[in-house]
């Protein structure tokens, strides 16, 4: 399908049905890294940023109802990349290692949820969307919390691998 983008308004619909993408996507890798992780700890993690992940969806399905845009989602490939990349690394580890390979993947898909969403609040910010750009710093602040509680976890996976 052709597309040619002439407004912000426009562009912003587009990333938005992308973001889409990238929640249900990530929500797939978290239920996979969840089966994948060893300690129960871990696993916690993954299965609280599931229930995280489909407030975000929820979320987004109210973006579309404030801007009066059709509910829909466009390609985002990235995630599942990701999810592809981390997959693969978790098939070649040792099950003592594997929490450690499981956390870097899911890092790894923060990290992009973020930079995501620090573009959509800029162009929400831009267009005076106040409620919408409210509703994507929440979505926001879960990613990054969650990434500092990858991060904690990772540490601590890290400093018993090595002993
Ligand atoms: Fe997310
Ligand atoms: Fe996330």
């Amino acid at each position: 399908m052709f597309e040619h983008f002439n407004t912000p308004q426009e562009l912003f619909g587009y990333q938005l049905a992308t973001t889409m993408t990238m929640e249900n996507d990530s929500l797939d890798m978290l239920k996979e890294l969840e089966g994948a992780a060893q300690a129960d700890e871990i696993k916690k993690l993954f299965a609280h940023h599931q229930d995280e992940t489909r407030q975000q969806i929820a979320n987004l399905e109210r973006i579309f109802e404030l801007l009066d845009i059709e509910k829909n989602a466009e390609p985002s490939p990235t995630t599942k990349g990701l999810a592809k990349e981390g997959s693969s690394m978790i098939g070649k580890t040792d099950p003592k290692l594997v929490d450690s390979v499981a956390l870097s993947a899911a890092l790894g898909t923060e990290h992009y949820e973020m930079s995501v969403y620090e573009s959509l609040i800029t162009m929400a910010e831009a267009m005076g969307a106040a409620e919408v750009q409210e509703l994507l710093q929440e979505n926001l602040q879960q990613e990054q919390h969650t990434a500092d509680e990858l991060n904690a976890a990772a540490k601590k996976c890290a400093a018993k691998a090595i002993v």
